[in-house]
């Protein structure tokens, strides 16, 4: 797990929409939050000792109080619903210091924001910081309708309402011409940022490459959204420590971390799952067979990162730096 976990303490509970609830958090002792990017997220522990990763939707230029939404989920193992029947205001939780694998990129002459559903949350924190600093944006919400959605009325008065864009009942074969009609006249180095159901970012990542080279374009997944179904290349490959040269067989069905830990060498975790970046460690050697959600494009053609949870070696031997 995450070394970094610290308490805090719930001041307020709020209801964004039917089945999304918000959670207004601070320090217990006082003291301000970490600082952070905007798109980053957190892992929360519910009180069903569930730990799962919620994007900080506030804004990132405050310390005292961070917001993160959680939404329902009908699947539930244990981590939104836990959230939603058994935290109220003044409620304690655990939860880890933010991170940022979804990020603004400061060079992007105009940066487009397209959400939908709950993934509204890691853009709202960028719109956030966007309007403070003046910069050329737009953020395009696709949502049933208003009344289901979350953060219409914060959204839809100053400062967001002149840049924000409302797409309700867009029908799933519409989606690729309400994208395009989103993109039409963007300017040349605009940057394009998705989140939302991974159906719905495929077909905005589809139409943004035809206006947009793929590095412009980022996205943060959901683990539910996973596609874990594929047969890995090799069924057992090693993993040899730089620093000392030992190795260790990574089997068939088991993972990069669970190898490591049979010879005492533990990799932080968080979500087990490809999503959050927790367990990243630097590859020397080798070729990393991609198997999570959150590396770059270009991360993963460097080939000299790799999340130790999911993905495993297209290489016999693959040298991490540890
Ligand atoms: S623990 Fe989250 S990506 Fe590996």
């Amino acid at each position: 797990m995450n070394s970094s976990v610290i308490t805090v303490c719930v001041d307020a509970v709020r209801d964004e929409a039917p089945g999304i609830r918000s959670y207004v958090i601070s320090r217990v002792d006082g003291a301000p939050l970490d600082a952070y990017e905007p798109g980053a997220h957190i892992d929360v522990t519910s009180p069903s000792g569930v730990t799962r990763q919620y994007s900080l939707c506030g804004d990132p230029d405050l310390r005292e109080q961070h917001l993160f939404a959680v939404k329902r989920e009908d699947a539930s193992r244990g981590g939104s619903s836990s959230l939603h029947d058994h935290v109220e205001a003044g409620a304690h939780l655990s939860i880890g210091a933010p991170r940022s694998l979804f990020r603004l990129d400061p060079a992007a002459s105009e940066h487009i924001l397209i959400a939908a559903g709950i993934g509204i949350t890691p853009l709202l924190s960028m719109a956030y910081r966007l309007v403070r600093q003046n910069a050329s944006f737009k953020l395009h919400y696709f949502i049933r309708d208003q009344a289901s959605a979350a953060f219409i009325p914060l959204l839809s008065q100053p400062p967001f309402a002149a840049n924000v864009v409302f797409h309700c009942g867009v029908e799933a074969d519409r989606v690729d011409a309400e994208v395009t009609g989103c993109l039409a006249g963007i300017a040349p180095g605009a940057h394009v940022y998705t989140c939302g159901p991974g159906a719905f970012m495929n077909r905005v990542v589809s139409v943004a490459e035809q206006h947009v080279p793929a590095e412009s374009i980022h996205l943060e997944r959901f683990a539910a959204d996973l596609d874990t179904t594929t047969a890995p290349t090799l069924d057992s490959f090693d993993v040899e420590i730089a620093s000392t040269g030992s190795r260790v067989r990574v089997g068939k069905g088991m993972s990069i971390v669970q190898a490591l830990a049979s010879i005492d060498i533990i990799v932080d975790t968080s979500c087990g799952e490809g999503v959050c970046g927790t367990c990243m460690v630097d590859v020397v050697d080798g070729e990393p067979e991609h198997r999570d959600h959150c590396l770059s494009k270009s991360e993963r053609a460097s080939g000299t990162v790799i999340c130790c949870c999911v993905s495993r070696s297209r290489s016999p031997v693959l040298i991490l730096d540890l």
